[in-house]
């Protein structure tokens, strides 16, 4: 899975060796996909595929590069001065601190067109499910309910934790589900739920390791949500009462997979996708400050 995942990306962003990008602008691009965090969203996609005999591996793969794509360009918009200002991310300097902020403003932008072009460079393939797989992916990413709305929603005075939660990360988990499912013709209901749970159960998790602080927490700048005066699941519910919502969201999640096709596999891609951020938390520390 891996294996594939990284040369689909790689397939992708090598194309532009032989386009007109300027340097500075291509090695940013790379630098912002290059090395990789966990994949969590191609990952959930490819599971969903591969449980279903990957009957399209094409459709799959650029499904997989364009959720990916997204998700990238999401970190890099979200870690500019004018956001977050974050020093570091997947353990390396932002891409505003390493290529200066108009050069990580076009990553941004750039890497959200090159992850529509993927999946209409495979239209011919098969026209309605690269369409359906490219709404489903414009509505995570959009002002309606997705990542833009999740972000703009730090500018109001009143945020809702959960509306917050659902729109920053939830609707791009939900579309890397639902993407695999499109692809290989299956009911996007089920798997449009539990990685909904999950990706609300992730964020929490990952609120926890924030509020945990440090320079380094799990690679990026932590305490970002106290600083910047925004929703933080521990900061509302207390860790006790974090860690509860994340088990309820786990138990959800795992719900909503009894009876699917290979089953097995997405138990196990959502036990590890929990697991990996609550077990990054440091028991004392954020006992001590929640
Ligand atoms: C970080 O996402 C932003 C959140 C939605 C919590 P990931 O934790 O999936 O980031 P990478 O891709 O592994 O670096
Ligand atoms: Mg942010």
């Amino acid at each position: 899975m891996k294996e594939r995942i990284e040369g689909a990306l790689e397939r992708c962003l090598s194309a532009l060796d032989d386009a007109d990008t300027p340097p500075r602008l291509r090695q940013a691009l790379r630098a912002a996909v290059f090395p990789g965090g966990a994949r969590l969203r191609p990952r959930l996609l490819l599971t969903v595929v591969e449980a279903h005999g990957d009957p399209a591996p094409d459709l799959a793969d650029a499904a997989a590069v364009a959720v990916e794509l997204l998700h990238c360009s999401s970190l890099v918009h979200d870690d500019l001065p004018c956001f977050d200002d974050a020093a570091l991310r997947r353990g390396q300097p932002t891409i505003h601190r390493g290529f200066g902020e108009s050069t990580a403003v076009l990553v941004g932008d750039g890497l959200i067109f090159l992850a529509v072009e993927t999946l209409t460079n495979v239209a011919a393939v098969d026209f309605p499910k690269a369409a359906a797989t490219l709404k489903e992916l414009m509505r995570a990413a959009g002002p309606r309910e997705g990542l833009v709305c999740g972000q703009a929603l730090e500018g109001e005075a009143h945020i809702d934790l959960g509306s917050y939660h659902r729109a920053k990360t939830g609707a791009l988990f939900e579309a890397a589900a639902v993407m695999g499912a499109l692809v290989v013709g299956a009911d996007p209901v089920p798997y449009q739920r539990m990685a909904m749970e999950l990706g609300l159960a992730y964020q929490i998790a990952d609120d926890m390791l924030d509020h945990q602080g440090g320079p380094s927490t799990g690679g990026k700048t932590g305490n970002q949500d106290q600083r910047k005066g925004r929703p933080n699941a521990v900061a509302s519910l207390g860790l006790s009462g974090a860690q509860e919502r994340i088990e309820g969201h786990r138990a959800i999640a795992l719900s909503h997979v009894e009876g699917l096709p290979d089953s097995g596999r997405l138990v196990v891609l959502i036990e590890h996708t929990v697991s990996r951020l609550v077990n990054a938390v440091n028991p004392m520390s954020s006992a001590s400050s929640g």
